[in-house]
């Protein structure tokens, strides 16, 4: 065997991370380590703790051979040759940068670990999402030993995205290693160099300095979060004007200088990302005294609560003013389809909100029912939680489509509108509905930055 490499965190980005390094480097041993017990269970046992298309096949082809979870954290910085730190970096929640910076207790933990246990010369790779110069404060922690070691910080920040994650990693667009401009930085970004070497091109496999790297990571959720909030600020303006904001997406999306991924009009981006990465980023313009850069990218944050608001405006205007003691069916939960995670997704301030309007909700989601109601958990009203979309449609006012799953295209929608309320109300969050042919069975259908289509004459939403 090459070298150890051991991962702190097996979490979303550090679980499908090591496993497909495994998987595509026979000659490293991959350790992936957790403080939490129950993670490192599920990922010893066949029902893994999050749900990735493709992520099962590859952790079972390789657990055991050259890929192992465990608890003994000490034990793995010991043997570790290469450190990926792939811990959590939420948004802090008390004391200074409150609601914007990021909480570093976990990444600066996990520092103090590595220097306790360490024996040897170890390169330790920042995965997880940190802010610009976090490497800065690693490395003076590290280095405030007196073992006679030496440790070298490199930044390697991850893209990928979830339901995607296995292809993602499998095929990266790039590959950014950052690392310190002297001769043992550029020894130590070369270690990892030769990881990513076993499968990617070595075109796609870009090096810059260590705070280039920190930053771009940043700057690449904040930039794919300003689309989702372009796009969906349009969509109001065309709610208004009886344009379509799917035509107008597509159409402008066709200069290859706009470009056509990243403009779905929605009722708002979630996922564990885009909020924290761009209110982080706002935290470090304020921070450097940059207050016109930090108001810039924070309304990308803002107009992605307004979308969320709006919808729901939308909604209870749609039904003459009141949905309390109505039965809304909540098809979908997670942030995105293909993933069971709800971390930050609009489903949930949605609910909220129409909770607060005394809705009585029915919720549905093929794989994130565990965590809607972890979510949902401390919210006073009416909610039940189905086990399938019939289940929650039925005798229900409005459906909301609050997630892109695949399955919600297929449900048979004539079968539905019999079971429901009349007039039955369609609001599809995500424009993935045939909403004439759903208009045409009798439903009233109201999308994101389209006409509505509805039966009742001269109401205008
Ligand atoms: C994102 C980045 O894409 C990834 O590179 C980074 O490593 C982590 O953050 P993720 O949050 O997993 O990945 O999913 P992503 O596909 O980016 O979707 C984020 C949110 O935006 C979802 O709620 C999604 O539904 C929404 N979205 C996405 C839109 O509303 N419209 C779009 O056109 C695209
Ligand atoms: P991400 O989406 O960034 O992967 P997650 O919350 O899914 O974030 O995963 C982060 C993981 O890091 C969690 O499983 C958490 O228990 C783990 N973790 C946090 N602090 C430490 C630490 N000091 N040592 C080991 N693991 C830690």
């Amino acid at each position: 065997m090459k070298k150890q490499i051991l991962c702190i965190g097996a979490g979303y980005v550090g679980g499908p991370t090591m496993a497909v390094i495994a998987d595509r480097c026979p000659d490293y041993v991959v350790t992936v380590v957790d403080i939490n017990e129950q993670r490192i269970a599920a990922w010893n046992s066949d029902q893994l703790p999050i749900y990735e298309p493709g992520l099962d096949e590859i952790v079972f082809r390789c657990r055991g051979k050259n890929l192992f979870y465990s608890t003994d954290i000490p034990n793995g910085i010991r043997n570790a040759d290469i450190i990926f730190v792939s811990v959590n970096t939420p948004t802090k929640t008390f004391g200074a940068g409150e609601g914007h910076a990021a909480n570093l207790q976990f990444v600066e933990k996990t520092a103090r670990s590595i220097l306790e246990y360490s024996q040897s010369d170890k390169i330790i790779v920042e995965k997880s999402t940190l802010p610009v110069r976090t490497a800065q404060t690693i490395q003076r922690i590290l280095h405030s030993n007196n073992k006679g070691l030496k440790f070298q910080v490199v930044s390697n920040p991850e893209f990928l995205a979830e339901g995607t994650a296995i292809s993602d990693l499998n095929n990266p667009d790039r590959v950014l290693i950052g690392g310190m401009e002297t001769e043992e930085g550029r020894q130590a970004v070369e270690e990892i160099i030769s990881i990513y070497a076993n499968w990617v091109p070595r075109e796609k496999i870009i090096t810059t300095n260590l705070w280039s790297s920190e930053l771009t990571k940043l700057v690449s959720n904040a930039m794919l979060a300003q689309r989702i909030s372009s796009v969906n600020s349009i969509s109001a303006l065309c709610e208004k004007t009886e344009a379509n904001v799917n035509e107008v997406a597509e159409a402008a999306g066709l200069d290859s200088r706009i470009g056509p991924k990243f403009l779905r009009a929605s009722l708002g981006f979630g996922g564990s990302c885009f909020k924290k990465d761009i209110l982080n980023l706002v935290y470090l313009c304020r921070y450097y005294n940059l207050p016109e850069v930090a108001d810039y990218w924070e309304s990308v944050v803002k107009i992605n609560d307004y979308q969320a608001t709006r919808f729901v405006r939308n909604i209870l205007q749609a039904m003459f003013n009141t949905v309390a003691d109505k039965r809304i069916a909540i098809l979908g939960f997670a942030f995105k389809a293909n993933t069971g995670d709800t971390r930050e997704s609009p489903a949930i301030s949605v609910c909220k909100q129409l909770l607060e309007e005394h809705a009585a909700l029915a919720i549905y989601d093929p794989k994130a029912m565990e965590n809607a109601k972890l979510d949902l958990a401390n919210e006073k009203g009416n909610i039940e939680f189905c086990s399938s979309a019939e289940e929650a449609v039925r005798g229900a006012h409005g459906i909301v489509i609050a997630t892109e799953w695949q399955e919600f295209t297929q449900l048979d929608y004539e079968a539905l509108f019999r079971t429901m309320q009349k007039p039955a109300f369609i609001f599809d969050g995500r424009n993935i509905l045939p909403h004439k042919k759903l208009f045409e069975i009798g439903f009233d259908v109201y999308s994101i930055g389209q006409k509505p289509l509805t039966h009742f004459q001269g109401i205008v939403v």
